[in-house]
């Protein structure tokens, strides 16, 4: 496989799959220009003058227009003329009852998950048109039925998934491309942070950060509109779409619920 972008630009490159799907762009094409957006610097960053690291909490409007506008500068005064690849990684879970967390928590979720994803993607669009390339946006599963316990987060996914599926049609004929990825359960930061109370990924039924990276370039390049990483997310997912919706929502909300420090709550 070889990469094709002269402009990369990923959000969440910090940790998880946004960190390997960096370190996987860069052994593939090791000239390419890299832009992350993440709160901390990712540490391959330092002294890189390929890889620019813009500090951006993607949940605060004005410091991504901040950022927006800088990184824009940064692309017109460069000499670079070929195809962009933007990836819009970054995102997080609030794991509990809807009442548990604050108005205020669910609201950042949205931004970061659903409004930065957007505000980059149409902000960049006529860019990426102009030159060629693709939006590479990460999805999940929970994307495929509602997710009690994970409501905010499974909705938002859906969000992401209609809306690049939506975003690529409108491509059609155009030098752009976009593409879903559904990673299943992957061993990054992200249950710690969502606020799982115990370990909730049955060994064997996970990947890694590395695995989910290597599928979802493959698909990229595959010029596939969306992929969902691994065989059993793949079988699982379209056994899900054999039940009805409220039975797929029940399901759903019984394993998930597992995870709660007292499930009997
Ligand atoms: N892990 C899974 O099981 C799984 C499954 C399906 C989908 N996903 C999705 O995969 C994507 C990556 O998650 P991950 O699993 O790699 O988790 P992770 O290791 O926690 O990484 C999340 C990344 O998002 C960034 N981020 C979060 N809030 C941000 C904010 N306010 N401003 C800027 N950046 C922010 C973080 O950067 P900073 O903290 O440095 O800001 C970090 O780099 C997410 O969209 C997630 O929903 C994960």
């Amino acid at each position: 496989m070889g990469s094709k972008y002269n402009l990369v630009i990923v959000t969440g490159g910090s940790s998880g799959i946004g960190k390997s799907i960096i370190e996987d762009i860069s052994k593939l094409d090791p000239e390419a220009s890299l832009f992350n957006l993440s709160r901390r610097i990712p540490a391959s960053f330092y002294n890189d003058p390929k890889r620019v690291h813009l500090e951006c909490d993607l949940a605060d409007r004005a410091c991504r227009i901040r950022v927006l506008d800088d990184l824009e500068r940064r692309i017109s005064d460069s000499t670079q003329q070929g195809p962009i690849l933007l990836v819009n990684n970054a995102g997080f879970g609030i794991y509990g009852d809807l009442g548990r967390n604050s108005p205020a928590e669910h609201l950042e979720l949205l931004e970061v998950n659903v409004c930065a994803l957007v505000e980059l993607t149409t902000r960049l669009l006529p860019l990426i048109k102009k030159r060629g390339g693709a939006i590479m946006n990460i999805a999940s599963t929970s994307a495929f039925q509602p997710t009690p316990y994970l409501a905010t987060y499974g909705a938002s996914k859906a969000f992401v998934l209609s809306w690049t599926l939506a975003l690529n049609e409108e491509l059609r004929g155009t030098a752009a491309h976009a593409i879903a990825v559904c990673p299943g359960p992957t061993k990054t930061e992200f249950f710690k942070r969502a606020g799982f109370a115990k370990r909730v990924v049955p060994a064997g039924y996970s990947h890694s950060p590395e695995q989910v990276s290597s599928m979802a370039l493959k698909a990229l390049e595959r010029r596939r509109t969306f992929t969902t990483t691994g065989t059993l997310n793949k079988v699982l997912s379209l056994l899900v779409f054999i039940l009805p919706l409220s039975l797929r929502t029940r399901a759903a909300g019984k394993f998930i619920r597992r995870f709660r420090s007292d499930p009997s709550n």
